[in-house]
């Protein structure tokens, strides 16, 4: 039986799920399984992007046939010939005596060396740039070469603005219901699975990667359908912002990976003193035993973390070989820009460290910490200080701003606050988010406003500050009359870009809604992704130089949803869109509100956000 999922009104994603797989490639246990996805646009001409694994063979035909219905397939799109995709390419090509094949020579000639075909005279061979015309769509072909093998492709369909990104933005897991990153808690529950995913499979190719990246960097794209794992609609540069540290070997957190080899469990007593070091000094620290933890899962997680503490045992005059293992892995998946410190034990000839400072240094950008700790046989009192010092060496080579503040001086109380007003403190405060509306005459006009709460509860009053640029500001001082809608976490930022980014000065702020929501007062709402509306009649009006604070009388209170509100901190975390940051070489500031990036060395005292209209106070620089 059939089982495919809509992905826009002529696109179907008719792939498979495979949870028996115990090893992906023969090297990568997938205990969530791995989807093999497959995509089938019903354009005038129908075009199948790639087909799947043998293993999944069956559900893939019944999908595709179920999808096509009567009509004939056109097109299949080859964008990469590793068997997980391509596995039934011959099948659909007896089965579908028409079709034509889009792909690249390189692909082309990697279909005759996988199997008994010639299909030269039926082959639509494209280059960089090529297009290919479907009815409505119109599809772009970009060459992606070793992202993962040397044919790869992707396509992208300028009409829905879809990039379909073969095996880039990949993950491990079967998809279990859910077709969409925004269906699930993707940075929970997926983004480790992600990581392992792009570590071991392209995390070698990273020049690769960023090359690809800048290419799409020039594209518009509003949806990416990799060919593993979940489609990206929303928060796109999440995913983004990940491959562009990874393609660039930078860190995404600065925290400390210890790795272990240790037989009788001395190595990893010093091992685990250090970790507790470290982390009474605030530093992140996450530890793994080598001969425990598959590897594949330790070179994820050293794509993650800035620094990389190796503790092994010497074995045979040699590097214990569970680490002598890894640390080849690392070197193979080309890791860079990490520091790196080492502790070896040997109870007769301790030589485990100097051989792995050798590896390492095969790596590029890898900066070892001086103070190697040799233990004999066990960690010793005497030898407490070389600890201490190896913990102080980590700490002294993070930056600044990466060093967290000790708990032990945290919990100081003798030590003085600085007597200044750090703006930062204000962040501090909980907020919600709102939607504030007003009407003049026939105008309505709303903005996004953080300010609203309770003043007194008989009678019911709330108070709402406004900044005195907001055209809705002006509205309410005139007609003394709004709408609050409290927005809930479900909200897109593209209701911060419609309600905040723009003026409606000079802009109407509802153009495009479908229907018109207005309470009691006659002053619109806002119906989806808010949970509740309160109207108000301004009692006064308190002049605070660049906002008012209007104190209000609740007349209509009613609500929507049970969902929950929407906070300030949950829109940083989950819905703004995280800035990129600047390709290499260039400079720039980023706007904590918006995430709008201002590209140069400098920020003007007086620079206003062109997007939020926010000063430089909200301003950081990326570094
Ligand atoms: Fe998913 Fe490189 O194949």
């Amino acid at each position: 039986m059939h089982c495919i999922k809509k992905v826009t009104d002529d696109l179907f994603w008719v792939g498979a799920n495979d949870r028996r797989l115990a090893m992906f490639e023969g090297v990568y246990s997938v205990p969530d399984g791995v989807s093999y996805n497959s995509y089938l646009l019903t354009d005038e001409k129908t075009v199948l992007f790639d087909t799947v694994d043998k293993a999944v063979r069956q559900r893939f035909m019944e999908n595709l046939t179920f999808a096509l219905g009567d009509r004939d397939l056109d097109y299949i799109v080859v964008q990469h010939m590793e068997p997980d995709h391509s596995a039934v390419l011959q099948e659909i090509v007896y089965r579908y005596p028409g079709v034509k094949i889009v792909c690249n020579e390189k692909i082309l000639a990697f279909i005759e060396q996988f199997f008994d075909l010639n299909l030269r005279s039926r082959a639509h061979v494209v280059a960089e740039n090529d297009q290919l015309e479907t009815g409505k769509h119109k599809l772009h072909f970009i060459m992606a070469p070793m992202v993962h093998w040397p044919e790869v492709m992707v396509s992208y369909d300028s009409t829905d603005k879809i990039l379909f990104s073969a095996d880039a933005f990949g993950s491990f897991g079967a998809l279990n219901g859910a077709l969409f990153a925004d269906e699930v808690n993707f940075a929970k529950d997926y983004m480790d699975e992600t990581r392992r995913y792009y570590a071991n499979i392209v995390g070698k190719y990273g020049t690769q990667v960023s090359s690809l990246l800048d290419k799409a960097s020039a594209l518009a794209i509003e949806m990416i359908c990799p060919l593993h794992g979940f489609v990206w609609r929303k928060n796109i540069t999440e995913i983004l912002l990940k491959y562009t540290l990874w393609g660039k070997y930078e860190p995404e957190e600065y925290g400390v990976m210890i790795v272990y080899a240790s037989v009788y469990g001395n190595t990893e007593n010093a091992a685990e003193i250090l970790a507790c070091k470290l982390r009474e000094n605030g530093i992140k620290t996450t530890m793994f035993d080598v001969s425990v933890i598959p590897a594949s899962n330790i070179i994820s997680e050293a794509f993650r973390w800035s620094h990389i503490v190796l503790a092994s045992t010497t074995y045979n005059a040699g590097i214990f070989v569970t680490m002598e293992a890894l640390v080849n892995d690392l070197v193979a998946h080309n890791i860079q820009n990490r520091t790196v410190a080492i502790i070896e034990n040997g109870s007769w000839a301790p030589a485990s460290g100097e051989l792995l400072r050798g590896k390492m240094k095969e790596c590029k950008n890898i900066t070892i910490i001086d103070n190697m700790i040799s233990l004999k046989s066990s960690l010793k009192q005497t030898q407490m200080p070389e600890l201490e010092s190896m913990a102080a060496a980590i700490i002294a080579s993070f930056p600044e701003k990466a060093r967290p503040m000790p708990a032990s001086a945290a919990q100081d109380s003798h030590a003085l606050p600085p007597a200044t007003v750090d703006p930062q403190t204000m962040f501090k405060l909980s907020y919600g988010l709102f939607v504030l509306t007003a009407r003049d005459g026939d105008k309505d006009n709303g903005c996004i406003i953080n300010t609203v709460g309770q003043i007194t509860e008989s009678p019911v009053e709330i108070s709402a500050s406004v900044n005195k640029a907001n055209y809705t500001h002006d509205m309410i001082l005139k007609t003394g009359e709004f709408n609050v809608s409290i927005l809930t976490e479900s909200v897109p930022f593209r209701v911060f870009q419609q309600f905040g980014f723009q003026s409606g000065k000079d802009s109407d702020k509802f153009a495009g809604s479908d229907q018109v929501f207005r309470a009691k007062n006659g002053i619109r709402y806002i119906p989806k992704y808010v949970n509740g509306v309160i109207s108000a009649k301004v009692t006064e009006s308190i002049d605070c130089g660049t906002h008012t604070q209007f104190i209000a009388n609740v007349t209509q209170a009613f609500t929507l949803s049970n969902e929950r509100s929407v906070t300030y901190q949950y829109y940083f975390d989950n819905i703004k869109p995280k800035p990129l940051p600047p390709k290499s070489g260039k400079k720039g500031f980023v706007c904590r509100v918006c995430g709008y990036v201002h590209e140069s060395d400098t920020l003007p005292d007086d620079f206003i956000c062109p997007l939020c209209k926010h000063g430089v106070e909200v301003f950081e620089r990326l570094t």
